[in-house]
């Protein structure tokens, strides 16, 4: 099924009526960006069927050339959709490739096509277009995570676990608490979405290649055509201006970071010395010479890609500062690091949930390293500033010295006999002194808005369901969850 397409190849060049000479091979193979922007193909279709029906509008083209040219592009689209269409280098990029096959197939009136628009202007909305098709993408997998790290919380309210500072343990909280943490992060992000939507939703088109075009082009008409929410001011700005693009890839960069920061605490929990939780097999691999190992290598490979994300963030940022206005060839690079990020973030998005629905807690480890960290000595210290009157200085050194002798004793808050801790204070006795310290009460007493208390988490995890009930009704009529 090859061949049929894309006659116009080498030689001639589109542009080509000012050269006497044929482009070197070097020129060809450093210039060309359709091994890579092929993927603006739907864009680029969406882009001119909009352009076409302006021209129309303002009489350069007649009913019938304007069908004519529908029809040829949407032969085209299912001559790429089905792999049939055909790519050289030679044509540059995507741009030339569909303008040169629509003329090969519907003739002369293929040519009128790009009266009113330079590649500069084109390829500014085709990217704006592609970004605003995978924002509703990653809103979709943000959206999954957040409901499963939801589920997760729901379950684990009466799971208690370490909570960290400085990776030594600090305070147990509640493993609802703990996922909740995330939950908030990336609801951050999908609502940082909003802003990446603003900056990419602009029409540019009508700018030409840099001061606009010589004719009257509906602007409007085509903000709504292509149902953007605004337009571009100034013409040079628009063909230049890869803001949109800094903006997708710094949300992408902050997401992965936040993907990342969860890899590392699944490495750190699956660890045979930590041992809090356990991934399921299927997520794991082994070693080619250890046969004892099971390896985090999904969680690994996110933090890993992080580091990528954030490099497209700083290689567009590198490829923009000494840019003179306008449109210069070097921004056909941005296309590179914008495809990466949005395809390495949306296969962590998609890694992490995984590993948020099947990541198993063993309880027993979290609560013995919850006593060997005398995790609620804070309480303890709590308990004698609320029922013994003593200062919170004093008490903060009372309690250091009972951990101070458990740890003399190679024993914890819990397993020290009564009477060794008797000799230290009388405080130190009793009932109470196990309700002080109890990993249960120690949550519960942290009974403030955003605290790991059991009711506080029950009133976190009734705001983060009704969130997710705003975001589906909202984002309904644009995408079904
Ligand atoms: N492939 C080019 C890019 O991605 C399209 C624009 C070309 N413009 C030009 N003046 N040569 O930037």
């Amino acid at each position: 099924m090859k061949s049929k397409t894309n006659k116009t190849q080498t030689n001639k060049k589109m542009w080509g009526g000012r050269f006497q000479e044929k482009m070197s091979s070097i020129m060809e193979r450093i210039g060309e960006s359709i091994s890579f922007d092929k993927r603006l193909y739907r864009e680029d279709i969406t882009g001119s069927l909009a352009h076409a029906k302006g021209l129309e509008k303002i009489g350069i083209l007649s009913r019938d050339e304007l069908k004519n040219i529908q029809k040829g592009l949407s032969q085209i689209l299912h001559e790429i959709e089905s792999g049939e269409f055909e790519f050289h280098s030679a044509l540059e990029d995507i741009h030339m490739h569909i303008e040169s096959r629509l003329t090969d197939l519907i003739g002369n009136t293929g040519k009128k096509l790009h009266t009113a628009r330079s590649r500069n202007d084109q390829v500014s909305q085709d990217v704006r277009l592609y970004i605003l098709k995978e924002i509703q993408e990653i809103r979709k997998l943000i959206f999954q995570l957040l409901e499963t790290l939801l589920l997760r919380a729901e379950e684990s309210v009466n799971t208690i676990m370490p909570g960290f500072t400085h990776l030594q343990v600090a305070q147990p909280i509640r493993a609802s608490h703990y996922f909740l943490s995330y939950f908030s992060m990336f609801l951050r992000d999908y609502e940082e979405l909003d802003n990446v939507e603003k900056t990419t939703s602009i029409l540019v088109l009508g700018s030409g290649a840099m001061a606009g075009v010589n004719y009257p082009t509906d602007r409007d008409f085509l903000k709504n055509e292509l149902q953007l929410n605004s337009i571009s001011l100034n013409s040079m700005d628009a063909v230049s201006s890869r803001d949109h693009i800094l903006q997708f890839l710094f949300f992408a960069s902050q997401c992965m970071v936040h993907l990342s920061r969860f890899s590392e605490d699944t490495i750190i929990y699956t660890s045979q010395d930590y041992s809090y939780i356990q991934l399921s097999d299927s997520l794991t691999t082994g070693s080619s010479i250890m046969p004892q190992k099971k390896n985090p290598d999904i969680a690994e490979l996110i933090r890993g890609k992080t580091a990528r994300v954030i490099s497209n963030l700083n290689s567009l940022f590198i490829l923009l500062k000494g840019l003179p206005m306008t449109y210069n060839r070097d921004l056909q690079e941005d296309k590179i690091s914008l495809f990466d990020s949005v395809d390495q973030l949306k296969i962590s998005l998609e890694g992490i949930t995984e590993i948020v629905k099947s990541m198993k807690f063993i309880p027993e480890n979290m609560e013995s390293a919850l006593k060997k960290g005398f995790a609620t000595a804070t309480d303890l210290a709590d308990f004698l500033v609320r029922e013994k009157n003593i200062p919170f200085r004093e008490a903060h050194e009372l309690v250091g010295k009972l951990v101070e002798i458990c740890v003399k004793e190679r024993s914890n808050l819990f397993d020290l006999p009564e009477e060794k801790r008797k000799n230290l204070s009388d405080f130190f006795i009793g009932e109470e002194y196990f309700e002080a310290i109890s990993l249960y009460n120690s949550c519960d007493k942290k009974d403030v808005y955003g605290g790991t208390a059991k009711n506080r988490q029950i009133e976190q995890i009734e705001f983060c369901k009704n969130k997710l009930q705003e975001i589906k009704i909202k984002s309904n009529k644009v995408f079904v969850i």
